[in-house]
């Protein structure tokens, strides 16, 4: 039994969302006609959606008035400069470029400072990075400190980079031969997993030692904030902005998709130092996204994406965020799964190979229990294994896994309480408890990319 948690939202609720009640023959109908893919499923029939945190947070009632008050001219937009102004504010860099999301910002950035047959080096990449990578014929590598991929590790800072493995490959290799650093805040990949300040200072220092631009994925860089002001010592003090403002002292410039961190719907940004390589960004903004001052986005969006990114880093609702997440773990280790440990900044994730062992390999264990769960009780998530990311062998047909099978439980950003969070652990708790009838999935259709988005799947 976990303990229930003490205080309560720092925010109170001005309009509701009818969820999807639906019932147990209905959700086996739903799964039969998904090809039993979360992907496919309508909304409508989802009880309490865990499927992402990306563009599902709910925005405030300022971030709405931000929606009125937006200025719709094509060029020199008031709402592009206050957007402006914030991301001054609280990244410190000079220009800042918006763009219509996150992996938008990834492609113009790569466009300029990428030679084709050159290496990215980070922490660990989401899959929109190692795709934009991949396209601009660049090599990358992760670097991650091996308690990242140890799911039993008590490490504080999961996702830091083994500062001694990333400076030998770049003297093996060259300095000339890397493009970019990147490091990503929190990882995601791995579980939400904080990067230390002492950690982005040391990369920082064997960037700039071999004349290497070092950029940061911030998607989820207040959560990475409010680990850092919590778990490292000589911040407690500090105040969120003030830990932000250094974090990007460190580096050279920060991608950032708006739809986590900054609670919109829609939204993204580059924002950098150099004007050499701002002038060269803009010319692929205009070609991509638009005009250097919407960037694919409209004026209204500009508007809530500015007031998003200071609420976003206000203490009382990331202490909220942060508790819910680690409240679902608790519940969801109770209930009999096997979590990520320490619970990361925006999901649970379930160490799949744990928690549902009878299930070999290829049967996609994180899909089949996600599978379980929606059949339980309408709850959905994103299985992160086999079926996402394992590679068949081509000679033999043999699934070769990756190194983790997670299934992700992510939480939209203001949307769900925390009895929504004890409905999904008893769901969980009912499935787990008689874990062989947890039934594993076969292929039936299977696409050569983006296998977890396309293919159709059955149960074995
Ligand atoms: N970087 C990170 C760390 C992300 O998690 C994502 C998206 C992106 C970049 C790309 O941003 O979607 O705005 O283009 N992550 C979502 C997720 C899709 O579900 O984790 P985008």
């Amino acid at each position: 039994m976990v303990s229930r948690r003490s205080g309560a939202e720092p925010f109170k609720i001005k309009a509701v969302e009818l969820v999807g009640i639906t019932t147990r023959e209905q959700r086996e109908e739903i799964l039969k006609r998904a090809g039993y893919l979360q992907f496919r499923i309508p909304s409508e029939y989802v009880y309490i959606d865990l499927m992402t945190d990306s563009g599902t947070g709910a925005m405030s009632d300022s971030q709405w008035a931000g929606v009125m008050m937006g200025d719709e001219a094509y060029a020199g937009s008031r709402s592009f400069f206050h957007l402006e102004e914030t991301v001054r504010d609280i990244y410190g860099y000079r220009y800042v470029i918006p763009t219509h999301q996150g992996r938008a910002a990834e492609n113009i950035l790569m466009l300029a400072q990428t030679k084709p047959g050159s290496y990215v080096l980070g922490n660990m990449f989401f899959d929109t990075t190692v795709a934009h990578i991949e396209h601009k014929q660049c090599l990358g590598e992760e670097f991650m400190i091996p308690e990242g991929l140890d799911t039993g590790s008590a490490h504080p800072f999961k996702g830091n980079v083994d500062v001694q493995r990333m400076e030998d490959f770049i003297k093996m290799r060259g300095a000339d031969s890397v493009s970019m650093i990147i490091i990503t805040v929190t990882c995601n990949n791995n579980g939400g997993q904080p990067v230390s300040m002492r950690n982005i200072r040391e990369v920082s220092a064997v960037a700039r030692r071999h004349g290497i631009p070092l950029f940061f994925d911030s998607a989820r860089f207040t959560e990475n904030c409010y680990f850092i002001k919590k778990r490292e010592p000589g911040y407690q003090d500090k105040s969120l902005p003030e830990i932000a403002r250094e974090m990007f002292s460190y580096g050279d410039g920060a991608t950032c998709s708006a739809k986590k961190c900054a609670l919109v719907n829609i939204g993204g940004f580059l924002a950098l130092n150099s004007r050499d390589l701002y002038d060269r960004c803009l010319e692929y903004l205009v070609l991509f996204e638009g005009y250097a001052t919407y960037g694919g986005l409209a004026g209204r969006d500009l508007e809530a994406m500015s007031r998003g990114l200071r609420e976003g880093l206000a203490g009382p609702y990331l202490e909220d965020r942060i508790g819910q997440v680690a409240y679902l773990a608790g519940e969801l280790e109770a209930a009999g799964a096997r979590v990520v440990k320490p619970a990361g900044g925006h999901a649970v994730y379930v160490d799949c190979k744990k928690t549902v062992p009878h299930l070999g390999m290829d049967q996609f264990p994180a899909d089949a229990l996600g599978v379980a769960l929606y059949l339980d009780s309408g709850v959905r998530t994103v299985g992160l294994g086999t079926l996402a990311f394992g590679k068949k062998d081509a000679a033999t047909g043999d699934w070769m896994p990756p190194d983790l099978e997670l299934l992700r439980l992510a939480i939209p950003r203001r949307v769900y309480t925390d009895r929504h969070m004890d409905a999904v652990a008893d769901s969980m708790a009912s499935v787990l408890r008689n874990p062989a009838q947890i039934r594993g999935l076969r292929l039936v259709k299977e696409t050569p990319r983006l296998r977890h988005f396309l293919s159709v799947l059955d149960l074995a």
